[in-house]
Order: structure tokens, then C-alpha cells, then sequence
């Protein structure tokens, strides 16, 4: 694993821009896997600000998103899609049909992850981006997820449902479920850019990149990745 440790935030999401950039120049037509939360939001300005200032073209870009909660459609203002509109496609040249995310609003659960599964045997991420949950998740997956998992349905740990309350009106507000990517899907990218600043993502950073490789923290299993990159600030990276 390739370990870059910024001073700040901005740093970090600068070092990460430059490798994204660097991609959607080369290969115009990649396939990005994208992630959501607070941590790749410094990324995605700058995507958007490169895009208006310099032109870089994303309309023959196609992405898949990494997870997203049951029950929360695009209506939702608290849905990934929602999200990744608002912070991402609406302010890039990408067509809305490139764009994929699993459907928290699909009437067959099961069948939605076969139909995500499907899409993403057909199409290999170019590069996938990832935060790290303060437990060591990466997407939905909890700790204890098996690491040949494919998209399926999860119940949220506790500590996720805490994490996540803050960005709800009341911690009751936090769905239950999400539909994820499984490791086995994200496993199968070519490059993996994973992300992390703070002071309480030290502990998962320093699983993840010292501890032994278990399904007790989903993260570690990057270290079997071939080509991962670890992108951090001072803060995160204060336990390595
Ligand atoms: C959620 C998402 C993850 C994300 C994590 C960390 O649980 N499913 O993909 O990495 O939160 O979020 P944040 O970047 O806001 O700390």
C-alpha cells in the first residue's frame, strides 16, 4: 500500500484531485467508483472547479457508487443519490443515465444487488475511491462482513448509525439498512484511492494499514490489494 500523509484536509484532498485528474485525462472514459460521506467532498470541488476552469470533460465518464441507504430515493435529501447530484453529477458534463447507485427505493431488495452485481461485472472500476468509518468500515461494510461478499442488504452497526446521526435531524432518522457494495466488489477495482482526516479515524487508519488482515475490520483487507493508496492527514495518521 502506497501511504501519503498530508499536513490538512485541503492537502489531502488536493493529493487526491491530482491522481483523479491525472486518470480522467488519460482515459477519458474511465469508470470511477465514488464514494459518499464528508471525507471525499474537498475531492469533489475540486473535480467541479476543474471541470468550469479547465474544461475537463466527464461526459464520457460512467460511475458507480459505492452504497445507499433503504428507503431513501432521490427525493430524499438525505440519500446518496440525493448527495452525489447535489456535490458531484449535476455540476459536471456527466449524463445522469452514466451514473450508477444501488436503488434504496427498490421494491426487491435481493434482486436489486443481483441487478448491481450484474452492472458491475460489466463494468471494472478504473479507480475507486473510499472514506473509512470509525470502525474500520469501508461502504456499508460492517465489521464481520465476509471478504468474498458481493452487493448485499446490511443491517448498520451501532456505531455507524451514531456516526451517521449527525447528519440527520435525530439519530431515529438514520435508516437501518443499505444496500452495499460487498469487498469482493470493491477488491475487483484496478486502483483504490482510500481516504481519511480526523483524529477519530486514527484507529481504523492504523488497522488498516498495521493491523492483521480480518473480516473484524473490513479496511485491512486493502493491504492485498496490488495497487492502493492511502491519502491521510496528520491527524488520521497520528496511530500509524
Ligand atoms: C458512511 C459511508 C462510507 C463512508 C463513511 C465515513 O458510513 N457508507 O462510505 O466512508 O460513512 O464517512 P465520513 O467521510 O463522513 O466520515
Amino acid at each position: 500500500m502506497k501511504i501519503v500523509i498530508q499536513k490538512t484536509y485541503e492537502e489531502m484532498s488536493e493529493a487526491a484531485f491530482e491522481m483523479m485528474r491525472e486518470l480522467v485525462t488519460r482515459n477519458p472514459a474511465a469508470v470511477l467508483g465514488l464514494a459518499t460521506g464528508t471525507t471525499p467532498l474537498g475531492l469533489y470541488e475540486r473535480m467541479v472547479k476543474d471541470h468550469r476552469e479547465r474544461g475537463t470533460s466527464y461526459k464520457n465518464i460512467r460511475t458507480v457508487n459505492l452504497d445507499e441507504y433503504v428507503g431513501l430515493g432521490p427525493e430524499s435529501d438525505q440519500s446518496y443519490i440525493y448527495f452525489m447530484r447535489k456535490n458531484l453529477f449535476d455540476r459536471l458534463d456527466i449524463p445522469r443515465e452514466n451514473t450508477n447507485l444501488p436503488n434504496g427505493l427498490a421494491e426487491n431488495l435481493e434482486r436489486e444487488c443481483e441487478r448491481y452485481n450484474r452492472l458491475l461485472a460489466g463494468m471494472q472500476q478504473d479507480i475507486q475511491v473510499l472514506g473509512i468509518g470509525s470502525n474500520g468500515h469501508i461502504a456499508f461494510n460492517e465489521p464481520g462482513t465476509p471478504f468474498g461478499a458481493e452487493t448485499h442488504v446490511v443491517a448498520l452497526a451501532e456505531s455507524t448509525i451514531r456516526d451517521n446521526a449527525r447528519l440527520f435531524a435525530r439519530e431515529e432518522d438514520v435508516p437501518r439498512k443499505a444496500l452495499t457494495m460487498g469487498l469482493k466488489n470493491i477488491m475487483h477495482a484496478k486502483q483504490i484511492l482510500i481516504l481519511a482526516n480526523g483524529a477519530n479515524k486514527a484507529h481504523a487508519v492504523r488497522g488498516l494499514v498495521c493491523g492483521p488482515v480480518t473480516e473484524q475490520l473490513p479496511a485491512s483487507v486493502l493491504q492485498l490489494h496490488p495497487d492502493c493508496t492511502l491519502i491521510v492527514d496528520e491527524a488520521a495518521a497520528s496511530l500509524l
